[in-house]
């Protein structure tokens, strides 16, 4: 075990897109866990893109990170040292530990993790926040009906990959929107999507007609800009868009105009937001419905795994550009159950 912590603080709130500059990577004293605690040993960090949000001042549903204060995230790790008899050293666990390698924490409430289920990385990924978003987003506000045209944008990303996965396995046809070549052929060849269109080519509108013969009935709505505006022209009569997230729109400065809401009236559209938070209690039925799958290869995943806590803030960077491909991680530390 080292004997020094090592964090990534949030040193000043980025206007506009951030930079490496408005993050601090900071030694510390490695924690000490009181009785009662555990020292975690981080082993993956999830990035995602709300930590945007997070790193602004401006009024949200959550707290903002305090400048100076280490950077929240996800963590999935191992317990090295254990002051409660309930936690053994060697029990992997995950939870909101932050931006950093070792954390002290209290082991009442913590989650562990059975690496025999599943990969410890997926409890940040397709089994993990991402992938209840997917479900809740799909099962509360999109609904998709047999046959019914699906759009999914960020097609290849955590949340989109399982959002399309599911609505084909709701007998969908699932059209994915995603930036360039490679995950567009990612996302039809390995997620078994019916096609996927690459929103960086000249026409995405022009591109979507075709896709989708029939108008789109739901659109899973990850991205916003330019894609929301092709996509929104299109819905059907009673089509339902699930709002999920805008990421294109998360370093803009002013908020961009919106779609005419006319079209709301005249088509009887559901536009609704949510927020995975608000359903946590929804996990373990998600875990039970999903781990069966990832573990028998029909739920697919890929991962986009950074080594090394200092390249966090460069990573979180590309994520808002859609540099990443796949559920975005930074590998703090080895993962002891994984080969290779
Ligand atoms: N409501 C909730 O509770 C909740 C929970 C989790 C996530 N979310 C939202 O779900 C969305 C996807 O999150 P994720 O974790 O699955 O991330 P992700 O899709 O793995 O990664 C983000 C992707 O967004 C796309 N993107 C980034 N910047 C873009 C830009 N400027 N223009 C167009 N596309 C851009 C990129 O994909 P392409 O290159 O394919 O465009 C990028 O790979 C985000 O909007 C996130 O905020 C919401």
């Amino acid at each position: 075990m080292a004997n020094q912590n090592r964090r990534v603080l949030l040193k000043r709130r980025p206007t506009g897109a951030p930079t490496t500059a408005d993050f601090e990577i900071a030694e510390a004293p490695l924690p000490d866990p009181a009785a009662g605690e555990v020292l975690v040993r981080g082993i993956y960090l999830s990035l995602d893109p709300y930590m945007r949000g997070r790193i602004s001042g401006a009024r949200s549903y959550a707290k903002p990170v305090d400048i100076g204060a280490v950077m929240e995230g996800r963590v999935v790790g191992e317990v090295v040292h254990s002051r409660d008899p309930g936690v053994r050293d060697g029990d992997y666990v995950v939870g909101g530990y932050g931006w950093q390698l070792y954390s002290a924490v209290p082991a009442k409430g913590l989650v562990k993790l059975d690496p025999a289920e599943a990969p410890l990385s997926t409890a940040l990924g397709v089994l993990g926040m991402p992938g209840l978003t997917a479900y809740v987003g799909l099962s509360e506000i999109g609904r998709p009906q047999m046959g019914e045209t699906v759009v999914v944008s960020a097609a290849s990303g955590a949340v989109g990959a399982v959002a399309g996965q599911l609505a084909k396995r709701a007998g969908a046809r699932v059209v994915g929107i995603a930036g360039g070549a490679d995950k567009c052929r990612y996302v039809e060849t390995e997620l078994g999507f019916d096609s996927c269109l690459d929103h960086r080519s000249a026409d995405l509108g022009a591109a979507l007609d075709p896709a989708c013969p029939n108008g789109i009935d739901v659109y899973f709505e990850n991205v916003g800009g330019a894609v929301q505006q092709a996509v929104f022209s299109r819905l059907n009569d009673f089509g339902r868009m699930v709002m999920c997230g805008m990421v294109a729109e998360y370093n803009d400065v002013e908020p961009r105009p919106g779609p005419n809401l006319m079209a709301v009236v005249r088509k009887r559209l559901k536009i609704q937001g949510f927020i995975v938070g608000d359903q946590w209690q929804r996990w373990g039925e998600y875990r039970a419905m999903a781990a069966p799958l990832v573990r028998d290869g029909t739920l697919k995943y890929r991962e986009d795994i950074v080594d090394g806590l200092d390249n966090a803030p460069a990573a979180f960077i590309g994520l808002l550009q859609g540099r990443n491909f796949g559920k975005l991680l930074v590998r703090l530390s080895s993962d002891p159950t994984r080969r290779g």
